[in-house]
């Protein structure tokens, strides 16, 4: 893979060459001060007396020393900056490295997501991709499968009227840390003029089975398959929404459209969370999140219900991390459904499917989750198999009205790890 020189590399090698000749520059004055002093003492000296005096000495040894000293320092204190400057990178810089038409691109074999800049290969990507099949259509523009060096990427394509869309996912996928085998992996942004347009390209790994719902409208899950999915999509989550502080850490993301849609199944049964165009990002040292968001985004289906009526604290983080909980439980439900008790399961349905219209607005959605106080139905057979008891469990707790008293990411993802091991042991 041909590789541009990093900037930071750039900089770092001019420091050290200034240093250097600085080095010179100043053993070369010295040793012209000597000459003129040992010229002019010459004709005063009687012949075989030593000619370096201990002035001469302290300007040969003493200067050149602490100048070198002083050197190193700087050089130093120069490569920090400059390291710095290389693992955090900022909006400005990504703007930058967008206008300049080139693109961010981690390897292709490596898994999960987050930008991991320093070990970015910058290079135009867009022209070698080769797209071959449209797999999909969204609210901002369509997903490809594409071959990128043989292997296979998905390309979401946004129109440069969805700019701020692709730039604000884009901007998510880099968040330092991101990267984890429970969020889609980011390879790469790109914008590409087709002659009369421009296209945003947002490449992604791809991942055949397509979307969860997708996987469960084509397959039903055994107990084991409805166990791998729920604890990838919890651990996902659970990662989203942790914060890590200190320089290599990561701010807490907030989804705000988790939905069966927005979550991908690899080959190995497990899913990763993808579509983080709308997710928010707090950090909690200043107590900020990262845009002024709208109240209601996302999709109404999933809405919890603060959202739908509009009574979330928007001044407290925790109230987005508790709307994806109660999303995050519809997404449970869907998958658990297609999960056979006794050698009988439930077809595939959008969760309220039987309570609102196909595309219901949020007035319908506010009549049967809020006023109504209505959930998805958790069928009895349920109580018959542990793991789907569990799962029933989980979900009612998922789906409190009040938000504080729901359950978090990390401790859905405990719990049903926990169903694994008591699995595990039966066996
Ligand atoms: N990385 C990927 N690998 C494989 N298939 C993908 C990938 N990303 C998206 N898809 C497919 O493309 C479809 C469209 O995705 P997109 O995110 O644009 O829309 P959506 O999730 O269906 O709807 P929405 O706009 O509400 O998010 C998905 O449903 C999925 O089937
Ligand atoms: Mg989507």
């Amino acid at each position: 893979m041909c590789s541009l020189p990093r900037p930071a590399m750039m900089g770092f090698n001019c420091m050290s060459s200034r240093v250097h000749l600085l080095g010179v520059h100043i053993y070369t004055a010295c040793f012209a001060y000597i000459q003129t002093r040992k010229a002019r003492s010459g004709a005063e000296r009687p012949s075989g007396a030593t000619s370096w005096s201990r002035l001469d000495l302290g300007v040969v040894i003493l200067v050149p020393t602490c100048v070198l000293f002083v050197s190193i320092l700087l050089w130093v204190h120069t490569l920090h900056r400059q390291c710095c400057v290389y693992r955090t990178p900022n909006r400005n810089d990504m703007e930058e490295s967008l206008d300049d038409q080139r693109l961010m691109s981690p390897d292709i074999s490596t898994t999960g997501s987050g930008s991991g800049l320093p070990l970015l290969i910058q290079r135009t990507i867009a022209s070698t991709i080769i797209l071959q099949e449209s797999i999909g259509k969204g609210r901002f523009g369509e997903v490809w499968r594409g071959k990128w060096r043989g292997e296979d990427v998905a390309v979401k394509i946004f129109s440069s009227r969805d700019e701020k869309s692709w730039f604000r996912e884009v901007e998510i996928y880099q968040t330092i840390m991101l990267r984890h085998e429970n969020i889609l992996g980011f390879v790469a942004a790109d914008n590409k003029d087709n002659g009369s347009w421009t296209q945003l390209w947002l490449v992604s790994e791809y991942h055949e089975h397509g979307s969860m719902f997708d996987y469960l409208n084509r397959y039903t899950v055994s107990v084991e398959g409805m166990v791998v999915l729920a604890v990838s999509v919890a651990s996902g989550l659970a990662h989203l929404h942790m914060e890590i502080i200190g320089s290599q850490g990561k701010p807490a993301i907030a989804h705000r459209d988790l939905k069966s849609k927005n979550i991908l199944v690899k080959k190995n049964g497990s899913a990763v969370i993808a579509d983080l165009g709308l997710a928010v990002k707090h950090d909690s040292l200043i107590n900020t999140t990262d845009i002024p968001s709208n109240h209601r985004v996302g999709t109404k289906r999933y809405m919890a219900p603060e959202v739908l009526d509009d009574t979330i604290n928007m001044n407290n983080f925790e109230s987005f991390k508790q709307a994806d909980i109660y999303s995050l439980g519809l997404v449970l439900w869907e998958v658990a459904r297609r999960c056979p008790v006794t050698g009988i399961y439930e077809d595939y349905q959008l969760p309220y499917y039987d309570m609102v219209p196909s595309d219901p607005s949020v007035e319908d959605m506010v009549k049967v989750v809020c006023d109504q106080k209505l959930r998805p139905t958790i069928p009895n057979q349920w109580q018959s198999c542990e793991a789907l008891r569990v799962m029933g469990k989980i979900m009612r707790e998922c789906w409190y009205t009040n938000a504080a008293a729901r359950l978090t990411a990390l401790r859905i993802k405990k719990t049903v790890s926990q169903v694994t091991i008591i699995m595990d042991v039966k066996d």
